[in-house]
Order: structure tokens, then C-alpha cells, then sequence
């Protein structure tokens, strides 16, 4: 059997046959289908050892990675696959968004796809078994092929650092998501006073890599509301900047009649953003980019433009899992 998996590995099955079947589905049930199948732990360590991705060796955030791409927030919101996620190939793979209480979201339907962009409108809002669930699972992740992170929200400043001091101890470093369009007492965060008052809070407990996950501006008067708040975090001490959450869209078919657009549709506006924030808080801080990344030479033009590591997300619901190897093999070959 093992010696078919290269060949198996090297076939465009996920677009051929896969997405297919999922793409008959609404997203909501294709992602329960895929779930189930990230539950398969022995098959993704055999895929491990089949994919053969190389290791690029980096150091972020004094952290060893094996390689600089993630995967973003919002795939595995329960923290409940990341051993298996992580077999893919990623380099660090990012559990949650994680909220204090238990949460059921927003009414449903809440994701559309956009196949022609290869892109995603999603206005979940945080759907969550709350942090003890979340706690549970970390605490019984003990195979861990990539560094594992967390994703917590910003919804008030005391649960907030409840959910950074029960969870930091189980993960290499925390994300704060101050950014989703899709949960409204997100925004309170979004305020740079009000923004800077959580992080020094959280500054004062935090032990290990802190990062803080923007939302894009897409005028003027947003490009100043952002850069106020990444200065904030510049400010605060912050290890670095996670560019960028979903750009907020309107789209009737949603029972919001809004949402975030996320893939291939977003990817410019993550190249233009990235340099920007770059040039605001200088060489230290860490810039991970997110959005729209789906093949080596996106990762790459993020490095370029100033990014220490790539995130992921959307190109994995249109590419399948071997995207990640793709993406590591081709910033290889060039590294
Ligand atoms: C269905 C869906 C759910 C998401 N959930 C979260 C989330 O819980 N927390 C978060 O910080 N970002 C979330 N995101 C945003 C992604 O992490 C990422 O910032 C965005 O999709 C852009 O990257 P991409 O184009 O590679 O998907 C979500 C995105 C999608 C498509």
C-alpha cells in the first residue's frame, strides 16, 4: 500500500474527484464531510509520509518552524483536527477562533462560495463550544507535526485573558482576532484607545508569542483607523501583526445580508496592505500575511513584500490539502 501513496500523491485527485462531491454539498455540510475525514488520524500521517514535504527551516517569533505557512484561523474552530491539519505540511497551524463562552453563530445560510474567484463570503460569527472545550482538546493533542497557536476573540477585556492564560500554556503562542466583520462586540476592538488598554492587559500576563490579527482598509479613512491600531500594537510591545482578516461585502443570499469575502478575490488587497503595515512598525515585528494565498508564487510575493510567514485558508477548500505541499515544495525550489 505505502509504496502507491506517492503516486496517489502526485494526481490531482482532490480537484478531480473530491471537490467535486464536496462542491455538491452547501459549505457548511462539505466542511462536516471534510471534518470527518481530518478525523482519520492514521491517514494523515500516512499522507505525511507520502506528501515528503520538504522542511524550509525558520525562526519566528524565536519559534522553530518547519516552514513559513500556516494555517489561518477559522478552519479548525474547536481545535479538534490539528494533528491531522498539521500532517499536511504546515509549518504552524492556528486552532480557533476560540470564544469564552459557548456560541451558536450567526443564522444560517452564513458561507457562500464564489467559484469563478475561487474565493469564499463566510459571516459565521465565531460559532464556538466555548474555551473549556477548546482547553479539553489542546490538553489532549499530543501529536503535534507543527507548531500549534491559537486563535482567541476579543470580545471583552477579562475573557479575553481568560482565554490567553488557560490556553497560552498549551499552545506556542497566541492569536488575537480584533478583526472579524461578522461579530459586533468585535469592534469595540477596533478603536486604538480601546485596543491598547486589552493589550496591555494581555501584555502583562502573556509568557510567549502574542499576535494580533487586523482587519484591511479599503479607503482612506480606514487606512488611518488601521495604521492608529497597528501602532498600537507596535506600541504595546506586540510580537506581531497577522494582515489580514475577511474584507467585509454585502451579499443577499446570506441571512446577514453580509459577510467576508476571503480567497483569491482578496489577494491584491493583502499584497497592497502587507508593505504598508511593514513600513509602519518597521524590521522587528513579525507580519503574517493572510488572503487569497493559493500557490508558491503568492507566498512568495508576500515574503517579498515584507511578510515573515503566509497563512491560508480559502485555497484549501479550492485546492485540497496537497496545496500545502505545493505551496512549501515551490518556496523550496527557490529558497
Ligand atoms: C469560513 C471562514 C471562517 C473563518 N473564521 C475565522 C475565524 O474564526 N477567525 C479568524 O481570525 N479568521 C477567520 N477567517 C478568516 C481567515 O482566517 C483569513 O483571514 C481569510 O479567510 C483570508 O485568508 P484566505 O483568503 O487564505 O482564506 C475565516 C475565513 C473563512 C473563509
Amino acid at each position: 500500500m505505502s509504496l502507491r501513496f506517492p503516486i496517489l500523491s502526485r494526481l490531482p485527485w482532490y480537484r478531480l474527484l473530491v471537490r467535486p462531491i464536496l462542491f455538491r454539498f452547501a459549505p457548511e455540510p462539505a466542511q462536516k464531510i471534510a471534518d470527518k475525514a481530518l478525523a482519520i488520524q492514521p491517514l494523515w500521517r500516512a499522507y505525511a509520509k507520502a506528501a515528503n514535504v520538504p522542511d524550509i527551516p525558520v525562526t519566528v517569533a524565536g519559534l522553530a518552524l518547519r516552514n513559513p505557512v500556516g494555517l489561518a484561523a477559522g478552519l479548525d474552530k474547536q481545535c479538534a483536527y490539528l494533528d491531522s491539519l498539521g500532517n499536511l505540511g504546515f509549518g504552524y497551524v492556528i486552532g480557533g477562533t476560540v470564544t469564552h463562552n459557548a456560541r451558536p453563530g450567526n443564522p444560517k445560510p452564513r458561507v457562500l462560495r464564489l467559484p469563478q474567484q475561487s474565493s469564499l463570503i463566510n459571516a459565521l460569527g465565531f460559532p464556538s463550544e466555548g474555551l473549556h472545550a477548546a482547553e479539553a482538546r489542546l490538553r489532549k493533542l499530543t501529536d503535534r507535526p507543527a507548531n500549534v497557536l491559537v486563535s482567541i476573540a476579543a470580545l471583552d477585556e477579562q475573557e479575553t485573558l481568560e482565554c490567553l492564560t488557560t490556553l497560552e500554556p498549551l499552545v506556542d503562542g497566541i492569536e488575537v482576532n480584533i478583526s472579524s466583520p461578522n461579530t459586533a462586540g468585535l469592534r469595540k476592538f477596533q478603536e486604538p484607545v480601546a485596543l491598547r488598554g486589552l493589550l496591555d492587559i494581555l501584555n502583562a500576563a502573556r509568557t510567549k508569542p502574542l499576535f494580533i490579527k487586523i482587519p484591511p482598509y479599503m479607503n482612506e479613512a480606514e487606512h488611518e483607523n488601521v495604521m492608529s491600531l497597528v501602532r498600537a500594537c507596535r506600541d504595546a510591545g506586540m510580537t506581531g501583526i497577522t494582515v489580514m482578516n475577511t474584507i467585509p461585502v454585502e451579499d443577499a443570499r446570506l441571512a446577514m445580508g453580509r459577510g467576508g469575502l476571503s480567497g483569491l478575490a482578496v489577494r491584491e488587497d493583502m499584497l497592497r496592505i502587507v508593505p504598508e503595515v511593514r513600513a509602519e512598525v518597521g524590521s522587528e515585528m513579525v507580519i503574517n500575511a493572510c488572503g487569497g494565498i493559493a500557490t508558491a508564487e503568492d507566498a512568495r510575493r508576500a515574503l517579498a513584500v515584507g511578510a515573515n510567514t503566509v497563512q491560508i485558508y480559502t485555497s484549501m477548500v479550492y485546492r485540497g490539502p496537497g496545496v500545502v505541499g505545493e505551496i512549501v515544495k515551490g518556496l523550496a525550489k527557490r529558497s
